[in-house]
């Protein structure tokens, strides 16, 4: 365990925003957590976790100790002829995972290449991208709760949904994420019916994908859209793309013919967010240091000086001309970290 005082968090936040934490405290193995949210709470400070930083936006200092999860370890162990469990600790980064089962024929992690972060934040919000969510090849994970010390939680105890689970809701600010285990396959069904990774495969001529084809294409059309994090400080998608009533979405299709939304369940329509973004003029708008990214207009980017209050109130007036065109309430995806100023 390492602990640093007065620690700035620039480096550590995909925003590249420039804020001060109190203590922040390594954790390299889950047996040092227990002291070290002992410490956190003798300091008296609140504390919060901190994996990759690529979906949180500091508004503020945090007055307050970090706990920065960097448990590392990859493992496999095989259960079936066409399956295995790959087992992760909190602190791996995401696409070092991704490459790891695709350099040895594991299926079911190809889709998700590229994403920010790390493997102990991706069951927290069900990362997802490209027709595949978490929750499709997740199997279980271990943690330890503030309370009741260190527990298992299978798939069902999850409760994953669009950008969702138990960790975001009830466990909020109670479970820590120490090791993600995943059901992998040597002989997958590739899932490509998503729409743009179809045009991408048909582009190059691929009709019956490789694994590593697939994780080589989705990151070819992750990089064609989105914003490298090392280069333009961003969170990914800044906002859920939100669910609304197939009701509500059909009246609006009446004076907004091209208005985009997939069916999302009985009666529900998932609208695009950067659809209504874009179309309220807000796509590649430069606004003081931030604006939205000129290639995806879901992505709010930091154009080098900017604080997270800049970032927020951005964020803010997208959401009242979304609201007030459309009536629908754009949800932040990202974390937000600090007071939030109206
Ligand atoms: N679109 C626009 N304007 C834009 C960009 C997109 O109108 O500037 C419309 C297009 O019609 C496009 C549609 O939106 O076909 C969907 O765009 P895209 O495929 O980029 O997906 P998204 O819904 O904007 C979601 C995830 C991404 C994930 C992609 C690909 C959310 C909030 N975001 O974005 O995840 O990479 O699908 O699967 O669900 C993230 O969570 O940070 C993230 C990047």
């Amino acid at each position: 365990m390492q602990l640093h005082k007065d620690f700035d968090l620039r480096a550590l936040n995909t925003f590249g925003i420039s804020v001060k934490c109190k203590y922040l405290i390594e954790i390299q193995e889950e047996d040092e957590l227990p002291r070290a949210v002992e410490m956190a709470t003798h300091f008296g400070y609140p504390f919060m976790v901190l994996g990759g930083g690529s979906n949180m936006l500091f508004t503020e200092d945090y007055e307050g100790s970090i706990l920065y999860m960097r448990i590392p370890g990859i493992s496999v162990e095989a259960v079936a002829d066409d399956e295995v469990l790959v087992t992760a600790g909190a602190g791996v980064v995401w696409n070092d995972l991704v490459n790891f089962a695709v350099e040895n024929g594991y299926g079911g992690l190809e889709n998700l290449a590229l994403i920010p972060g790390t493997v102990g934040a991706s069951p927290i919000q069900n990362i997802g991208a490209y027709g595949v969510e978490l929750q499709d090849v997740f199997e279980s994970l271990r943690g330890y709760h503030l309370e009741q010390g260190f527990m298992d939680f299978d798939k069902k105890s999850c409760h994953f949904g669009y950008r969702q689970s138990v960790f975001k809701g009830a466990l909020k600010g109670k479970f820590i994420v120490t090791q993600v285990r995943f059901r992998l396959s040597t002989k997958p069904v590739l899932k490509l019916h998503y729409g743009a990774l179809q045009e991408a495969l048909a582009q190059r001529g691929i009709q019956k994908p490789s694994i590593a084809q697939v994780a080589e294409v989705v990151s070819s059309v992750r990089v064609s859209k989105l914003p490298d994090p090392s280069s333009i400080g961003n969170a990914g998608s800044f906002f859920k793309n939100p669910e609304i009533p197939e009701e509500q979405f059909q009246r609006l299709k009446i004076d907004y013919p091209d208005m985009v939304g997939y069916p999302a369940g009985e009666g529900i329509v998932k609208a695009s967010a950067a659809w209504l973004i874009e179309s309220c003029g807000w796509k590649g708008k430069v606004v003081g240091p931030t604006g939205t990214y000129a290639k995806h207009a879901l992505v709010l980017v930091n154009h080098g000086s900017a604080t997270g209050s800049d970032i927020w109130a951005l964020a803010q007036s997208i959401q009242r001309s979304v609201q007030e065109r459309y009536g629908v309430l754009l949800e932040p995806e990202v974390n937000i970290i600090g007071q939030i100023h109206s």
